[in-house]
């Protein structure tokens, strides 16, 4: 290895690192940014009421829609909650999410979404009289419900840059287009993914406390009491009510106060369409991984008195957002010691020709920032069981980088343990069950966001009616719902 690289290394190691220590410092200040967020002044962070209200019991019925608004993908599902306890029937249909979009207008939004839908429900109720199918829409971005068929964006995350749409509730506009084109569809709740995973996660396992998303975005949801949620104490819902809390902590530290921030994590911030927001997420979820991984590339390739891809066109590596989190992972999938993948990819996807030790310094960036991720990801679970006082329980978790990112799980459950230190053996490895877990989640945007809508009409059939906005469409989808439980159990 070439001494100049060697120092680049080292260079690299001491930028990305996280100590315990630092680890506890930061889950500190995030146990009082969560407290902060509650109060009626707020913080950083929005911890947004979710209206949510209750977890499912297992014996919720009934046929609801479910649409994901995701990044890539927009999935539209029809779930039957069936009468066998906890089990359910799905069918799905996935629609390419156009790039174009995502910088468009709330109209071609809604529109594109609403022929999707519309496409879903001529494929596979073509000429049924359906009714008004309840929906539970997962709108994956922080969005403040005053009642949970309603939410007005607080500002788009992800990258997404749609004009019109912040400020406002996504709600009307949503269902303006369903009518244009008469789907007959009614939003029973707008849902966060987050909130979805817990649950759907909660549905087949009573020890869920909190659902988390560690994908593109990065985020989670657990159970308050009302009585801890000083922002909606004017409304007296009594103070051992049940309400999820979205807790949208991407936006953590965006007062810049401890998070260790590399000059790459500032450059990112600087050159997102809404720089200043979601300092957390911009270190950790998938979507900005891999700019990451490219930044200090191209930083080292300018540096004087560094030589890497010397002579090389690096024409495609410095285009932004040219590299996603799954280039990382195949770096550090590669099993060969001479990184003989790591070297395909490299001339696969930036026509690169790198050499040995080049390839060597790639692979251990990949892994240095990837380790930070996983580790930083462990704060905000810490911290939000430490605000609960939560010594034992399970975390649900969904999204690309929990599920396919190498050794993401290992490296956050080690991060835990340091941060809540739990002992470890004397050879330094861990061999009891970790207290608090964190496990793969049920499908949160499909299977959770009907259960959200199904808890919806639950509690309007019996009449609890707080932060519900349409009360007339949605007591006609509990009676329907209602009619149609009775039907199942005659069938
Ligand atoms: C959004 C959250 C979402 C998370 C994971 C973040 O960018 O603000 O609402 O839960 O991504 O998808």
């Amino acid at each position: 290895m070439p001494a100049d690289l060697r120092e680049q290394i080292l260079r690299l190691e001491d930028t990305f690192a996280i100590s315990t220590e630092t680890l506890k410092k930061i889950t500190k200040q995030f146990v009082s940014e969560l407290y902060q967020g509650l109060t009626p002044e707020g913080g950083d962070i929005p911890m947004n009421p979710t209206w949510c209200m209750a977890f499912p019991t297992g014996d919720e019925t009934g046929t609801f829609l479910a649409l994901d608004m995701g990044g890539t993908n927009l999935r539209v599902c029809e779930i039957v909650l069936t009468e066998e306890n906890g089990e359910f029937e799905i069918i799905q249909s996935k629609y390419r999410m156009p790039e174009e979009l995502k910088s468009g207008t709330g109209e071609e939004l809604w529109g594109y979404i609403a022929d999707c839908l519309q496409q879903f429900i001529e494929y596979h109720h073509e000429g049924e009289n359906l009714g008004k199918l309840p929906l539970g829409f997962t709108f994956s971005y922080p969005a403040t419900q005053e009642y949970i068929d309603h939410g007005v964006l607080q500002r788009w995350t992800k990258g997404f840059d749609i004009e019109g749409v912040e400020g406002k509730d996504v709600v009307p506009p949503f269902e303006e287009a369903l009518k244009e084109r008469d789907v007959p569809i009614k939003v029973a709740a707008l849902t966060n993914d987050t909130t979805g995973t817990l649950i759907a996660s909660a549905y087949t396992d009573p020890d869920m406390r909190i659902g988390c998303i560690f994908g593109t975005g990065c985020n989670a949801a657990y159970m308050e009491h009302c009585g801890e949620i000083g922002k909606l104490a004017h409304m007296k819902l009594g103070k051992d009510t049940p309400m999820i809390i979205n807790c949208e902590w991407g936006a953590f530290d965006n007062k810049h106060a401890v998070l260790p921030r590399t000059q790459y994590d500032v450059i990112i911030d600087k050159e997102s369409p809404r720089p200043g927001q979601q300092s957390y997420e911009k270190m950790i979820a998938g979507l900005y991984l891999g700019e990451l991984f490219r930044l200090v590339l191209l930083d080292i390739h300018t540096h004087e008195g560094v030589k890497i891809f010397e002579d090389q066109d690096v024409s495609k590596l410095r285009k932004p957002y040219t590299l996603d989190s799954s280039f990382l992972s195949a770096i550090e999938e590669d099993p060969f010691e001479n990184l003989t993948e790591t070297h395909e990819l490299f001339q696969r996807t930036l026509s690169i020709d790198a050499k040995k030790p080049e390839l060597e310094l790639c692979r251990r960036l990949a892994e240095l920032i990837g380790i930070r991720a996983a580790r930083l990801t462990a704060c905000g679970i810490a911290a939000i069981c430490t605000k609960k006082g939560w010594s034992a329980c399970h975390v649900g978790a969904d999204g690309s980088v929990f599920n396919k990112y190498p050794n993401f799980k290992q490296r956050q459950a080690r991060a835990l343990r340091e941060i809540l230190d739990w002992d470890t053996a004397e050879d330094g490895k861990w061999k009891r069950k970790d207290p608090i877990e964190v496990l793969a989640a049920e499908d949160g945007s499909g299977v959770g966001a009907a259960l959200v809508a199904a808890l919806t009409l639950k509690r309007v059939q019996e009449g609890n009616l707080a932060g519900i906005k349409d009360e007339k469409a949605l007591k006609e989808a509990a009676e329907e719902k209602r009619k149609e439980t009775e039907e199942m159990k005659k069938a």
